[in-house]
């Protein structure tokens, strides 16, 4: 099976009010299948806006490729780029603020259907209500009258209208209640299901990713830093960031959490994409650093041993032992 989108040492550099550069996104790679879901996990600032947005093409890359299908996205322009658009769609964070507050809901999830002039628009909105469970007399009504979970599934309608390839969720989850945000979550599947979606979810809490990946990239100052298959990065992590990570998150109940991980408390915050540290950029919070981590960065490497066939982590020591 070939890859649905390809990304290649994708890199996205910003400049501040200096003309310095922010280095947000540093060479990142990876495959999305037909009908993967791919989670992006890591804390704020890490990085993981700027990819999906660079790979969605809202950002214009500083370098490296986007392949979807024939087209490559990251140098796609005009009529190329707007056709592109119509298989890569975007769930935010916000609904709120990403739903215009004067439109009806039929005007909003109608609206993609306009400007890439698709027939039939009254027809599709209905069927897009059903789609994502919400009845039909919504569609005459504003987003304020809706609920949070209610109004990520009108943005879901919204990604949906165009029968898109991709769908990438940035913090699609992050604002609702946990019992509304397994409801969204188990939508996402059910459409995965159905229409072999594929999708990038990304979102700063691993039990969320957890819920819904194949596969998982743990970002960390704009880069991969472990990739694996989720059961495997759950059940044996190897770099001591996803160690923490996994760590603080509450284990589920009725499965002790693995021996190896005990509480690791992180502190600090991902480092100012503006000053890069030396050696490998998580050394000054790392609980295993040595002195090679301080002066050469690691490269994300294959892991060998594993039953994973692509197992990476860019580690010198990955799997060292936690603190004690
Ligand atoms: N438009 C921009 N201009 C300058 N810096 C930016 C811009 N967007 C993001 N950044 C910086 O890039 C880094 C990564 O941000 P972001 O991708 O939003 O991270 P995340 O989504 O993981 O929280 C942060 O340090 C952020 O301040
Ligand atoms: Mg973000």
């Amino acid at each position: 099976m070939s890859a649905l989108l390809s990304v290649r040492n994708l890199v996205k550099h910003y400049r501040d009010r200096d003309g310095q550069p922010v280095r947000a996104l540093n060479d990142v790679s990876f495959d999305l299948m037909p009908g993967e879901i791919l989670g992006i996990v890591g804390e704020s600032g890490c990085g993981k806006s700027t990819l999906g947005r660079t790979v969605m093409r809202l950002e214009t890359p500083t370098s490296g490729s986007i392949r979807l299908g024939d087209l490559d996205l990251s140098r796609a322009r005009g009529g190329k780029l707007k056709a592109a658009r119509a298989d890569i769609q975007m769930v935010f964070q916000d609904p709120f603020g990403a739903l215009n507050p004067r439109h009806s809901v039929e005007t909003i999830i109608g609206e993609p259907l306009i400007v890439h002039g698709r027939p039939d628009r009254a027809a599709r909105v209905r069927q897009l209500l059903d789609l994502v469970g919400l009845p039909q007399a919504a569609a005459r009504r504003l987003p304020h009258e809706f609920s949070g979970g209610q109004r990520q599934r009108i943005a879901i309608a919204r990604a949906l209208a165009l029968s898109p390839k991709v769908i990438v969720a940035d913090e699609a989850v992050s604002a609702l209640d946990v019992s509304i945000q397994s409801q969204i979550l188990n939508l996402l599947l059910e459409l995965r299901r159905e229409f072999g979606l594929s999708m990038i979810f990304i979102s700063h809490d691993l039990s969320v990713v957890r819920h819904v990946s194949d596969r998982i990239a743990v970002m960390y100052f704009g880069a991969f830093v472990e990739y694996a298959g989720a059961g495997a990065l759950f059940d044996a992590p190897l770099h001591p960031y996803t160690r923490a990570l996994l760590s603080a998150i509450p284990s589920v109940p009725g499965k002790a959490r693995p021996r190896h991980l005990g509480r690791i408390v992180l502190k600090g915050d991902v480092p100012d994409p503006a000053n890069r540290p030396e050696g490998c950029p998580f050394h000054p919070r790392c609980f295993a650093v040595r002195d090679q981590c301080r002066t050469t960065p690691p490269a994300l490497a294959v892991q060998t041993g594993g039953t994973q066939p692509e197992r990476l982590c860019a580690c010198h020591f990955p799997g060292a032992a936690g603190p004690a």
